[in-house]
């Protein structure tokens, strides 16, 4: 870690993210194939955008409740139960500047400096990164083939200590596009219940689903410690409004409140209003997009098959690929960066995801379909070709 007394070694220790890297390094490349960010292919749909312009004439311009406009509020607490099977009052709903701060409000609100929180591992990259910022140390769970890419009870057992406060569960999943059955589930939460430890459950990917259902653990009753984490960024393709929104138990909002508050003052008015366009309005647009990512799978999984390979694990959720590279000494980073390089190819390393992440690639399905075929075809015709040609990468094994 560098050292510099003007700064917070909590500021100079917060890693670094593996995709931004990749993001970045890609902007010195031409006719570059984007399969590495987590964001759909497709603009907001009309109506929501059309309903923001006329709020902003309306004068939709000023600061709203730190908490939220009411009445978006209510419309979520209608989609909670109508979708999730939540059934929670208004008083519970916290609108976010997207998942990412409800995340971090989340953190922030339970945690003491030095506790420790089970995130999984591979996992969202700033899942770490925030329990990091709240002075707390992320512990990773694994996802691997072995235990179908499910979290372990026997694992977990293993990992909890007198610290632990809290576990993170992501169901649908990001980098592996994975469902948690509910009867696995129920045991997780049991695993909570046992150990007196609260859940944020990270369900943005809650209406992207392939014909499996995705089952909120706040409606199992199983346990009252849940925080809830929705988003609208990738169910209505609005990752630039920045709106999402956490449910915590009744009791404890005020508290999270007071953590949201300073931080923000308030989430964008015009966004609040997209938000109530987007409940209010037709649903087909879900269902169309969530249609088009099926077929992008689809399409992924018959890539592979030509080039004599199946995923990792075949995502039934989310848009995401997660590819073996099937060359264990080289740090999927160092692919990565190759891939840029030599066949201009833009895909997130596994490791971005955690240390489990190092010997695969993210690539990302909400990308067009003419990118998913250039890109992917190029990544496994690289990955195909004889591992003599990466002469530039030293093997770590
Ligand atoms: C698992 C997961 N949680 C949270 C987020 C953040 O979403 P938002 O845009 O709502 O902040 C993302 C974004 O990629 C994600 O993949």
């Amino acid at each position: 870690m560098t050292t510099d007394p003007s700064f917070s070694t909590i500021a100079l220790s917060a890693p670094r993210s593996g995709i931004r890297a990749i993001v970045e390094a890609s902007a010195n490349f031409s006719d570059v194939a984007h399969l590495e960010v987590g964001e759909p292919g497709f603009q907001t749909p009309e109506h929501i955008v059309e309903a923001a312009a006329q709020a902003l004439r309306d004068g939709w311009t000023k600061y709203s409740p730190a908490v939220g406009v009411p009445g978006l509020r209510e419309r979520i607490v209608e989609k909670l139960k109508r979708v999730n099977r939540i059934h929670a009052g208004a008083d519970q709903v916290l609108v976010t500047v997207g998942a990412a701060e409800g995340l971090y409000v989340s953190f922030t609100t339970i945690c003491n400096p030095g506790d420790e929180v089970l995130i999984p591992d591979p996992g969202w990259s700033n899942f770490a990164t925030m329990v990091h910022l709240a002075h707390s140390k992320p512990v990773g769970y694994s996802l691997s083939g072995e235990n179908d890419f499910l979290p372990s009870i026997e694992e977990l057992e293993s990992l909890v200590t007198a610290r632990t406060k809290a576990i993170l569960i992501n169901s649908p999943s990001n980098p592996i596009g994975r469902v948690i059955p509910e009867a696995h589930l129920r045991e997780l939460l049991e695993f909570a219940n046992r150990h007196d430890l609260w859940v944020i459950s990270d369900e943005c990917y809650d209406e992207i689903t392939f014909g499996v259902p995705s089952v909120s653990p706040a409606a199992l009753g199983i346990t009252d410690k849940i925080i809830s984490v929705f988003s609208f960024s990738k169910t209505y393709a609005m990752t630039g409004w920045r709106i999402g929104y956490i449910v915590v138990p009744k009791s404890t909002a005020p508290t999270f409140a007071r953590m949201h508050e300073p931080l923000i003052s308030s989430v964008s008015s015009v966004a609040q209003a997209a938000a109530i366009a987007a409940l209010d309005g037709p649903q087909d647009c879900i269902r169309e997009m969530r249609d088009e990512y099926a077929r992008r799978r689809d399409l992924c999984l018959s890539i592979l098959a030509e080039h004599g390979r199946s995923a990792a694990c075949v995502p039934d959720s989310a848009f995401y690929l997660w590819l073996d590279t099937g060359i264990p000494d080289v740090h999927s980073g160092d692919i990565a960066l190759e891939l840029l390089r030599e066949v201009s190819v833009a895909v997130a390393p596994g490791t971005a995801f955690g240390a489990n992440g190092d010997q695969f690639l993210r690539i990302s399905f909400a990308a067009d379909t003419a990118v998913i075929k250039t890109g992917l075809g190029r990544v496994l015709d690289y990955l195909s070709s004889s591992p003599s040609s990466l002469p530039h990468i030293a093997r770590h094994r």
